[in-house]
């Protein structure tokens, strides 16, 4: 069992029909798929990989030695009680915003960065534009719910994460599990050495490197959105003994300032159970109850945010 490929490129000829019933599946069944001939240059993908692996051997391998993660699995195995620490994953993260401070001094890295980010924005227009149409919302009406207006723009990141070898994988997790919180999500993920799972029918299965994909998802505002037709999905990273495992993920979320509930087209034809599950609310509220329980399920957060 593996997550759709979808040939992104088709989308311009004749297999148009076929690809967007393949993302509408990949969106309802999955809520992940893997792009390829997505668009955006392997030279670029090439620099953005090697610029980010760079910039983590020069800058922070070394300081991950002495990271909150090493010691407490260090006491953990000194102690010997066999637990699993739930606490902390086994990863080292940082995260470049349009204006906040980047990490590195290389002109290089922070080009090359910029630049990708950029491809990656428009890429994800394209496949909320995707959405619009398989959801049957007009063209635009989910880049337009997360940009409420000039003032207020949607929020894109680009989280540069390392997941070191770690030696007693079976005691930490690389990256807890939990659902994104945000819209869509764009993944460029390490081509050798894998860890990221997703829960699919009550089963963790694996998201196979595929050199030089986009591994898209969508988060908990696409689901609150679409009125539940796309699941945010559980994921995962397992920690691995060895190898330095890379992932950039980028993500485009509302802006805090956007009011986010369910499409009124896509409201009628639910039960009202369903009706009931989707709250409207302000992206940013949300974002201060998934900071205090992002490893938790969302409903409750689903919840909290509707009586705030
Ligand atoms: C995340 C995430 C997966 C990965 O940052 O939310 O799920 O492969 N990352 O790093
Ligand atoms: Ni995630």
């Amino acid at each position: 069992m593996a997550i759709p490929v979808i040939d992104f490129s088709n989308l311009d000829g004749e297999e148009r029909a076929m690809t967007m019933a393949h993302i509408a599946n990949g969106c309802e069944e999955w809520g992940f798929f893997q792009l390829v001939n997505h668009g955006i240059p392997e030279e670029l993908l090439d620099r953005v990989k090697r610029v980010c692996s760079e910039w983590y051997k020069s800058e922070r391998e070394e300081g991950f030695k002495n990271s909150t993660p090493v010691k407490l699995l260090n006491d953990l195995v000194e102690l010997k009680t066999g637990e699993k620490l739930e606490n902390v994953d086994w990863e080292d993260v940082i995260t470049l915003l349009d204006d906040n401070e980047w990490p590195s001094n290389s002109s290089e890295f922070k080009e090359t960065m910029k630049e990708y980010r950029s491809e990656l924005k428009k890429l994800a227009e394209k496949v909320m534009e995707v959405m619009d149409e398989n959801l049957g919302l007009q063209k635009g009406y989910i880049k337009k719910a997360f940009n409420p207006n000039e003032e207020n723009k949607a929020f894109f990141g680009t989280k540069v994460s390392h997941y070191p070898p770690c030696p007693q994988p079976e005691l930490v997790n690389g990256l807890r599990a939990h659902t994104d919180a945000g819209g869509v999500i764009l993944l460029l993920q390490d081509e050798k050495v894998k860890g990221l799972q997703i829960l699919k029918d009550g089963q963790w299965i694996d998201v196979e490197p595929l050199p030089n994909s986009i591994v898209i998802n969508t988060g908990d505002q696409i689901e609150v959105l679409s009125n539940g037709r796309y699941k945010s999905v559980w994921h995962r990273v397992l920690a691995t003994p060895d190898g330095n495992r890379r992932s950039i993920a980028s993500f485009y979320n509302p802006s805090l300032k956007a009011t986010i509930a369910p499409a009124p087209e896509l409201k009628e034809p639910v039960t009202k159970e369903v009706d009931e599950a989707y709250p409207k609310f302000v992206f940013g509220d949300y974002m201060s109850v998934y900071a205090k329980q992002k490893f938790l399920p969302k409903e409750p957060r689903f919840q909290a945010v509707g009586a705030m």
